[in-house]
């Protein structure tokens, strides 16, 4: 948390200030400091022995405000921080929720954000889950830290399934039917489409004519694809309104219809574009890649030409710092492909362009999502997750009041947390009691500590910073606490960096628990009007900073629970 200006202070004797932040790690007891500095590293550069390094380091940390004590142990200079000082931080912490974690490093830097991407028309299932959820807490985090931000939703509105829904609404059912209908409906149509086309493979060539009808800008054709769309989204709006779910542009593939061309040209231009059976690739041999598909025999155009368009759209319109796409690790080998492309056609933000992958979930029944119908739904899920907290609520706190409300907060957000708790590239099982365990590494479990923190807090009364003796919150357990919530934004920090929103779940998971180790030896509301304050001071310090974690992953604080 004194990071920064520690690695200032420590820019002396040749140092940069950069290695010395790269040097610094956080000793694994607390005995040996707060944080500490190796200085085996610099050896070589200064010609002295470590430990030379570190005497020699040491009276230009000694005099800093925040440091108590530093100490040269063998190679490492011992790093002890005020207590006095770290406690004295927490005030603005517990006075204005505001500044939890924030900072302007974005200040001035537009990033592109491109999640959930769903595909019209298809199931939106537990799949989604994670572009959903990672995309929205990457989207906050950014916004925290001062970026602008531009949320993509990159619809998958095009292509020849949207021609095999029409065979099927038109031979099993109508316009009318599926736009009363809802989106199980229509997914329903589309599996059935999907086995008798096995049988009567007649039936693909009758969709891709339909298909081509949608892209002649046909009426009847546009008419369907409307509705389809309308279901779609109404239904995926009602998600993201749960999940607290925005995006500044709903740009899809249909609507770089008209923009792939100028980007074929330059490709053109460049000599890329070669012919290879009819279609039109770019090789890309020569970087280990099979070939970029881009134009189709028949003239079709690809997921890759429509993502090429969008890339020169986005820098155009948004003059993008950074254009990031959160979208599975299945996808890897497109987004290499793109980028090589990008880099080939000499684009103006190609060194810009990142994939943020991450891996699957799957239930821990084994079910997960296909054509065939063994679809798990992620309004299914989010669903039975609130039914499940429902219970466990009642059975805690029967009298509580708005207990549908809560329970909605409780299990939605545990499925949130679910696929925020990891670093994004692992494969997740998915299970309901494990998200929903109200005593383990849980969203429950940090909303049910923010309750505990409001309950002390009520009872307490307001907080008279005057009164507060800063030595009663100076315990070894306290000052863990205090620790925890000032290095907050250094997580938030890290998150953004590192594009991992687990960095922020983590931190309030182990918040959580500090707070609760200091709660069970600590009474809060006690006589003496010193101690009182202080350790109110402390416990509002902790419920904004775990709020604001909570608000950063999309997650509700309720209250009471
Ligand atoms: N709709 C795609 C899918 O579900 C994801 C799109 C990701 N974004 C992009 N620009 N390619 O697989």
């Amino acid at each position: 948390m004194y990071e920064q200006q520690l690695s200032k202070a420590l820019a002396v004797e040749g140092l940069s200030q950069e290695e010395v932040l790269l040097a610094l790690e956080t000793p694994k007891d607390s005995k040996l400091g707060d944080i500490s500095l190796p200085c085996f590293k610099f050896a070589k550069t200064l010609r002295q022995a470590p430990p030379m390094i570190a005497a020699k380091l040491l009276p230009y940390v000694e005099k800093l405000d925040f440091v108590d004590k530093v100490e040269v142990v063998g190679g490492y200079l011992n790093i002890f921080y005020s207590r006095r000082h770290i406690v004295g931080g927490l005030k603005a912490y517990a006075v204005d929720n505001e500044v939890v974690g924030t900072s302007k490093e974005g200040a001035g830097k537009t990033i592109c954000l491109d999640y959930s991407s769903v595909n019209i028309a298809k199931p939106f299932h537990i799949g989604h889950l994670s572009t959903t959820v990672i995309g929205g807490a990457l989207y906050r985090i950014f916004k925290h830290l001062g970026y602008n931000v531009v949320g993509i939703n990159h619809l998958g509105d095009w292509g020849t399934q949207f021609g095999k829904l029409i065979v099927a609404t038109r031979k099993w059912s109508s316009l009318e039917e599926v736009a009363n209908n809802d989106e199980y409906f229509l997914t329903s149509l589309y599996v059935r489409y999907h086995k008798e086309a096995e049988e009567h493979p007649e039936m693909d060539d009758e969709a891709r004519a339909w298909f081509k009808r949608i892209e002649d800008g046909e009426k009847e054709a546009n008419a369907y694809f409307d509705v389809f769309k309308e279901v779609t989204m109404k239904a995926v709006s009602t998600i993201y309104d749960r999940l607290k779910i925005k995006f500044d542009s709903y740009a899809g593939e249909s609507f770089y219809n008209d923009k792939m061309e100028p980007c074929l040209d330059i490709l053109r231009e460049k000599k890329l574009l070669v012919e290879s059976d009819g279609a039109q690739v770019v090789n890309l041999d020569e970087y280990g890649m099979p070939p970029c598909l881009l134009v189709k025999a028949d003239g079709a155009t690809l997921y890759a030409t429509r993502d090429i368009a969008a890339a020169y759209y986005r820098k155009q319109t948004y003059d993008f710092y950074k254009c990031l796409y959160v979208v599975a690790y299945q996808q890897n080998l497109h987004f290499k492909q793109l980028f090589q492309v990008l880099k080939l056609m000499d684009f103006a933000g190609k060194d810009d362009m990142e994939h943020v992958a991450y891996g699957m979930v799957s239930m821990e029944d084994g079910a997960m999502s296909t054509r065939s119908g063994r679809v798990v739904w992620l309004k299914d899920v989010l669903d039975k997750a609130v039914e499940k907290a429902e219970k466990i609520i009642e059975e805690k706190n029967p009298n509580i009041k708005d207990k549908k409300q809560i329970a909605e907060s409780v299990g939605v957000g545990a499925v949130i947390f679910s696929a925020l708790w990891n670093n994004r590239i692992k494969d997740i099982v998915f299970s309901f009691d494990k998200v929903l365990n109200f005593d383990g590494e849980t969203s429950p479990y940090v909303q049910y500590t923010y309750a505990r923190c409001l309950s002390a807090l009520r009872k307490g009364g307001d907080i008279d910073f005057a009164a507060v003796d800063y030595s009663a919150i100076a315990s070894d357990e306290a000052y863990e606490v205090a620790k925890s919530v000032l290095s907050f934004g250094d997580s938030v920090e890290q998150a953004a960096k590192l594009r991992e929103p687990c960095m922020v779940s983590r931190h309030i998971v182990d918040l959580a628990e500090k707070f609760n180790r200091f709660y069970i030896d600590h009474r809060i509301v006690v006589d003496d009007a010193g101690t009182r304050n202080a350790r109110l001071l402390l416990t509002q310090a902790v419920a904004n900073t775990l709020k604001t974690g909570l608000s950063l992953l999309g997650i509700d604080a309720p209250n009471e629970m």
